[in-house]
């Protein structure tokens, strides 16, 4: 049988991408999701796919590194929630006056705790206490939205969607919005991370829609989810403040290596929301 990647297995390689350059996207810690199954993917996908992917993961990390580090040092937010969490390292880049919620699926959890857990131990990562949950956004999230809400207990919070919606569908992904917004108190953040519906028609986009069919074990209802700004514009209990693409991040951030021509790569745009 072909050896494909999980879906959950993507997290492996966000987390290496971040390490390949730790200067700009501000995350010491990825280092320690390296493997070499993940490393072996890696290395097909750049070179099928594009091999800016690495560059625009570490400025992705580095818009949310600053844009929470801002909020947090102006007191607007208190706690943090990642939605399909992956193995980011939020939690150990910021201090410990955030509370952290961490959510992804089961498998993703397990793991992430037992080696943060051995981590922290032996001195490699600072002590940090993070609420884990285990959840698979396909699922029923009545729970979730109330076990959410009593860790938040009426805090401000950012909570951060990065790298999850392509992997949902639609009508998911707009009951994750009314769930984020039935835990938000007014004046809180919300960062996602989306496809505009124009890459669709990139070469770019066509070689990672072949490589995910090819080499990722999808299931037959996969849908791709991209998303216009509209969408953003129109949820009704958030306001748009934000909004920022690769080619705009490479310029703040990383000018000598400013990506000229968003077409030839895979342009994410990040938004950043607030709670009304
Ligand atoms: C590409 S990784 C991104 C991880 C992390 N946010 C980052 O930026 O490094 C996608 C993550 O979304 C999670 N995910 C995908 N579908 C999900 C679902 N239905 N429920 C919960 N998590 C999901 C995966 O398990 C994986 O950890």
């Amino acid at each position: 049988m072909k050896d494909t990647l999980q879906i959950h297995e993507t997290a492996f390689v966000t987390a290496t991408y971040r390490a390949s350059n730790e200067e700009l996207s501000k995350d010491v810690y990825s280092k320690y999701w390296k493997n070499s199954k993940t490393d072996k993917w890696i290395k097909s996908y750049l070179e099928k796919v594009s091999n800016e992917e690495p560059y625009t993961h570490c400025l992705r990390n580095r818009y949310f590194y600053e844009t929470i580090k801002r909020l947090k040092e102006n007191k607007e937010i208190e706690v943090l929630v990642n939605l399909g969490c992956g193995f980011s390292m939020y939690p150990f880049i910021f201090e410990n006056d955030l509370i952290n919620i961490e959510i992804d699926k089961k498998d993703i959890i397990n793991h992430k705790k037992t080696k943060v857990q051995k981590l922290m131990k032996s001195g490699k990562l600072p002590d940090r206490q993070i609420h884990y949950i285990a959840k698979d956004f396909n699922l029923e999230k009545k729970e979730l939205s109330e076990e959410i809400k009593s860790i938040i207990n009426g805090r401000p919070s950012f909570v951060i969607l990065e790298g999850v919606l392509f992997f949902l569908s639609k009508a998911i992904t707009n009951e994750l919005f009314e769930l984020i917004s039935e835990i938000q108190t007014p004046g809180s953040y919300l960062g996602s991370v989306s496809f505009l519906e124009s890459i669709v028609d990139t070469a770019c986009f066509k070689r990672l829609v072949h490589f995910f069919d090819e080499e990722v074990n999808l299931n037959s209802k996969f849908e791709y989810l991209t998303l216009p700004t509209n969408y953003y514009k129109s949820i009704p209990s958030y306001e748009l403040i934000e909004r920022e693409d690769y080619v705009s991040l490479s310029k703040k951030y990383s000018p000598k290596d400013k990506i000229e021509n968003g077409d030839l790569i895979l342009n994410e745009n990040m938004y950043l929301l607030k709670r009304k």
